[in-house]
Formats: structure tokens, C-alpha cells, sequence
């Protein structure tokens, strides 16, 4: 028998197989399509091998940004009937096919990491991007940053989609008249690890509403029955402001803009502190409360750039109560099950930014057994899409782009900064 290939060549060949041509899959089957995160943190991993190709998957997902200059969650390139919901559930009437919903907007940390890798050959890739990023942090100052923190209109915005962060605001969508679906997801992995079937009524419900309002913003963020301030999105796009900034210096632009945004995002994220649970949470907009919920995007604070000894606390208390870090929700609290998606499971990407930004502000030892428990997830249960936090099994789908590219670019020993050079800026 053929020994196993090093895991640096099973990173690349996961990578190679799901690309296709100009964008990666996240991984064939499950999500047959384009990804809007997915392929920001899969170019982080191509440009180890193909630094080209790695601006054009950034440039394929901004081919699809909308006039208003949202960039959306899904690109539906190719029809593909393994996934639902497809292009007809969302009707959003784009070219290509998208869905009506982003997601959280890495793609400026991401270029920032490109063109560090080549300024000379990065420049004018960078040139192409840059209006298009942008415009789409623009969209997020002017519809979603209420209270200065970044609100979701459906749990998917937040790429945490089942998160119990979404447990309480979600029981205000009522699920009365949905139209009647199929979900395609079961067919790929046992439900044990995917949301309840309650919970996707309530996603679909949304999807309705949107398609039912015309996707038009300012009657989704009126009249929405989910809107919820969250730290995934509000720490991902500060961090992505704060690049944006050093981009936009690099082109020779003005920056007042993006200082407005920042310093807005700033106070935004505070307005996220939970006094009652001392820790970054989600915020119900309509329900006016707290969720009351520990989350692995709690501890995106330092990848933001703010720094909290509380929070090295928190880290460093949770770390104790697992094999592997970090859960996306804590052992002993309400709701976790630790193989169910994101009630519990470690994800790769949000380790890889947690440990960067704790890498940054000198975190050294938490950063590193963050780094560590990734290498050992990944190297003992492969290229899964997530983990199970306390016996370190595989869950969820296979073969993921992402979990290659963290590996590529973070996780494996090959790697020798552990903060990306710019973790704090
Ligand atoms: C799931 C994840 C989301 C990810 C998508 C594709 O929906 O929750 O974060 O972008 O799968 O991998």
C-alpha cells in the first residue's frame, strides 16, 4: 500500500480538487458553489503555491458583488441540485446567480496577506480590488451598523448558523405558511451534526421574508423578525477596516472614511460587552437583550485589535475545560453538544484568527496551544469541516478548502509565524 502523502501535499491536493477554475469549492456536495469566507480564507492557502491564483479567487467573488455593493454569502456559478437553498429559493434576479444575505467580509485581511507576500506583483491585483472592498464596507456602515456594531439578518450572515446565540431571537420568526422543502444537507452528513429541522424552517422563513421584501435593505433592517448585533461580523470587519486602512495608505487614497468606520466599529464592539457574562455576546435588536452566550467569536476581540485581560481569562478558564480548543461553545453551558456544528465543535478558521490575534498582542502560550490543538485536530481527524472539542473526532463534512488553507497557512509546521506578521495594526 501507498504511504499516506505528507499532510502539507493532502492540504494542496483538497485545495486543487475543489477549485473550479476561478473559485473554490468549499467542498464538493455539501456546498457545491462559492462561498463568500470560504474563499477569502481558501486564497489564504492557494497563494502558499500559487500566489496568481490566489487574487483571481478574490476577484471571482467580487465579480459578483451587487450594485449596492454588498457581496453575497452564495455565488451560484454552475447549477448544482446537491444544495439547497438554490438560486430559485433566494430570486434575487442577480447574474451571476447569488443569494440575498453576505457574510463576514475577510476578504481585505485577506488581500493585505497577498500583496505581503509580493508587494511588486500584488499592486495592481490590489488596484482591481480595492473600490470593490471598499464599497462593500460601505454597504456595512450604512445598513448594518446600528449601535456601531454589525447587525445580521439571518443567522447565515454570521457563519455561525446554528449557533444558541440564535436560539432566543429565532423564536420570534414564525414559520406559519413556509413553503414546503426538501434539505439536500442530510443526504451529505448524519443530522446528529447539522441544525434542528426547526431551525431550518426558521432559516427558510427568512429567506422568504428577504425575497418577499426584494431584498431591499432598508425594509429588512424595518421590519425584520431577526436582527442581531453580532461579534463574528463586528470584529471580522473591524480587523478588515483596520487593513483596509494600510491598503488604501499603500494606493496612495484617503483614509478619513475608513477612520470613521473604525473609530464607529470601535465603540461598536464595546457595545457588545456583556456585563453580566463579562464577555463579548450577541445582542438582540428587536428582543433588546443580551444572548447570554460564550462563543468562540467572543474571543476574535484581539484579531480586532482590542485587547481584554478579561478575556484572557475566559480563554484561558475554557482552554482547561477541553482537549482541544476552542470550542464554539462552552462544555457545561446551555445547549452544547459537542459534535453538533456550532454548539460546540472547533472550527479551524476562527482558531486560526483567534491564535493570530493573540499572537499579536504577544499571547504567545495561548496562541500556541491554539495553534497546536489545530495541528493535532487536523493531523489526527484530517480535513474535516469541524471537530469535536473534547475527543478531537472529525465532524461534518470532508475534504474542506479552508481547513487545507489553514493548514497551509497557519497550522502546519512548515509555518513559521504564528501572528501573520500583521495581526496587530
Ligand atoms: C456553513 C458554515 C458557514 C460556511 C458554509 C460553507 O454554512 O456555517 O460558515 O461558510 O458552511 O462552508
Amino acid at each position: 500500500m501507498d504511504a499516506p502523502l505528507p499532510l502539507d501535499d493532502q492540504a494542496r491536493s483538497i485545495l486543487a480538487a475543489n477549485c473550479r477554475g476561478t473559485y473554490t469549492l468549499p467542498t464538493s456536495g455539501l456546498y457545491p458553489y462559492q462561498w463568500n469566507w470560504d474563499s477569502a480564507f481558501s486564497a489564504s492557502g492557494i497563494a502558499r503555491f500559487d500566489l496568481d491564483r490566489a487574487w483571481t479567487e478574490l476577484e471571482t467573488l467580487f465579480s459578483a458583488q451587487w450594485p449596492n455593493g454588498m457581496v453575497p454569502h452564495i455565488v451560484f456559478h454552475q447549477f448544482d441540485e446537491s444544495y439547497f437553498p438554490g438560486p430559485d429559493a433566494w430570486g434575487t434576479g442577480h447574474q451571476p446567480p447569488t443569494s440575498g444575505i453576505t457574510q463576514p467580509p475577510a476578504a481585505a485581511t485577506i488581500a493585505r496577506r497577498l500583496l505581503r507576500q509580493d508587494p511588486k506583483a500584488g499592486r495592481h491585483r490590489l488596484a482591481g480590488v480595492f473600490s470593490k472592498i471598499l464599497a462593500w464596507h460601505r454597504w456595512f456602515d450604512l445598513y448594518r451598523c446600528e449601535h456601531g456594531a454589525v447587525a445580521a439578518s439571518h443567522p447565515w450572515e454570521t457563519g455561525r448558523d446554528n449557533a444558541p446565540d440564535w436560539d432566543g431571537p429565532l423564536e420570534a420568526v414564525d414559520v406559519v405558511g413556509i413553503e414546503p422543502f426538501v434539505r439536500r444537507d442530510l443526504q451529505h452528513v448524519d443530522p446528529e451534526m447539522r441544525p434542528t429541522k426547526i431551525d431550518y424552517d426558521r432559516y427558510m422563513a427568512l429567506v422568504q421574508f428577504g425575497r418577499d421584501a426584494g431584498w431591499d435593505e432598508d425594509v429588512i433592517r424595518a421590519r425584520s423578525p431577526f436582527r442581531v448585533a453580532d461579534p463574528t461580523l463586528t470584529f471580522i470587519l473591524l480587523r478588515a477596516n483596520l487593513d483596509l486602512r494600510v491598503l488604501a495608505v499603500e494606493l496612495g487614497r484617503p483614509t478619513d472614511e475608513i477612520d470613521r468606520w473604525i473609530a464607529r466599529l470601535r465603540q461598536g464592539a464595546e457595545a457588545l460587552w456583556n456585563p453580566d457574562l463579562e464577555a463579548y455576546d450577541s445582542y438582540d435588536l428587536r428582543g433588546q437583550r443580551f444572548a447570554g452566550t460564550l462563543s468562540n467569536a467572543s474571543f476574535l476581540c484581539w484579531y480586532a485589535g482590542v485587547d481584554n485581560p478579561g478575556m484572557v481569562a475566559r480563554l484561558e478558564s475554557l482552554l482547561g475545560e477541553v482537549s482541544y480548543g476552542v470550542p464554539s461553545h462552552p462544555p457545561g453551558s446551555r445547549g452544547f453538544e459537542p459534535r453538533r456544528y456550532w454548539r460546540g465543535p472547533v472550527w479551524a478558521i476562527m482558531n486560526m484568527m483567534i491564535g493570530t490575534g493573540l499572537a499579536g498582542f504577544g499571547h504567545h502560550a495561548l496562541a500556541s496551544r491554539i495553534r497546536c490543538d489545530t495541528r493535532r485536530l487536523i493531523a489526527g481527524g484530517g480535513f474535516s469541516e469541524y471537530f469535536d472539542p473534547l475527543d478531537g473526532s472529525p465532524a461534518g463534512g470532508g475534504s474542506f478548502s479552508w481547513t487545507a488553507a489553514v493548514w497551509l497557512d497557519w497550522a502546519s509546521p512548515s509555518t513559521m509565524e504564528d501572528d501573520h506578521g500583521f495581526a496587530k495594526t
